[in-house]
């Protein structure tokens, strides 16, 4: 679906500047901070889609200046994760960001994040532990010390990031907290495609067949929310009900359909709200996530 771009969009603007060195982020953030400017932030890993730009046009419309990272993250890749095979389509990227009228694109290589003798790591907060966590133990550890070092090198006031990835937003939302990060965090709502698939850079993996297994996910989730919103409050059921409901959808592999407290990720028996649910099945090789809040 696409994203209605802010007024702001109108007004001619030139193209992002597009650094690759610190020297050079620094000198534009430089630039930026001595116009007085309130600088935003959206980290990517690229392969960009509407909910990336849905978080670039929620920056511009809260911030002066909009900063947008493409760094496809080693160290949140175990071995034999799909890091080689992660898309990398940099020139449409560029174009897209151009159109949206981000500000500067910092593309920064594998050794100016972590050049040789970079040992140091972000123990990620508990919240890290559970789901996501358990399947990709060394994941929340990689995603924490990358975000933490693109806060400190952009020196941005907010940044921006999606629902989708909820444990990741919240593994964020306490890392600054805990560690008091100056910066304000800003989860936008999950863009989906029409039929319902939540918007995602691995979507490009699906095959037809695919595709239509992984419907099953949203399809999930609105079931769940349903049999919830009609006074079922036994978590135990509806995660059974989600369980079968994505087996029968013909997804290959289920990591977790479970209904969780919002803030602290634990499972629960009992329905009581704030609660979110949350997928991640594996759909042929690709492993996709979806989640729904209610509160
Ligand atoms: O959500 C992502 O794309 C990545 O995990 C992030 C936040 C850019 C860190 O590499």
């Amino acid at each position: 679906m696409p994203i209605p771009e802010p007024e702001k969009a109108a007004t001619e603007k030139a193209a992002p500047e597009i650094v690759r060195t610190l020297y050079e982020l620094d000198m534009a953030i430089d630039h930026l901070r001595n116009k007085g400017q309130r600088i935003g932030l959206v980290p990517t890993m690229g392969a960009l889609h509407d909910g990336h730009l849905s978080l670039v046009h929620a920056s511009r419309r809260q911030c002066d200046s909009t900063i947008v990272s493409i760094f496809v993250n080693p160290t949140q890749f175990a071995p034999g994760e799909d890091l080689t095979r992660y898309p990398r389509p940099i020139e449409s990227d560029l174009r897209l960001l151009a159109d949206a009228h981000v500000d500067v694109v910092f593309i920064p290589a594998a050794n100016v994040i972590y050049p040789d003798g970079c040992t140091t790591a972000v123990d990620p907060p508990r919240v890290a532990a559970a789901l996501e966590g358990e399947s990709r133990p060394a994941h929340f550890r990689g995603v924490a010390t990358v975000v933490l070092k693109l806060f400190n090198l952009t020196r941005a006031d907010v940044a921006f990031f999606g629902q989708k990835d909820y444990q990741q937003s919240l593994v964020i939302r306490h890392m600054v907290r805990d560690l008091n990060v100056p910066i304000d965090i800003v989860v936008c709502p999950i863009v989906r495609d029409d039929d319902g698939l939540a918007l995602s850079s691995r979507n490009i993996f699906l095959g037809s067949t695919d595709r239509k297994a992984a419907l099953s996910l949203s399809r999930t989730l609105g079931m769940a929310e349903s049999m919830i919103r009609q006074g079922e409050n036994d978590a135990r059921i509806v995660m059974a009900e989600m369980t079968q409901a994505l087996i029968e959808g013909g997804v290959t592999e289920l990591d977790y359909a479970v209904v969780a407290d919002a803030d602290t990720l634990q499972w629960l028996d009992e329905v009581r709200l704030p609660v979110v649910l949350l997928i991640a099945a594996r759909v042929g090789t690709t492993r996709l996530i979806d989640n729904v809040v209610l509160n």
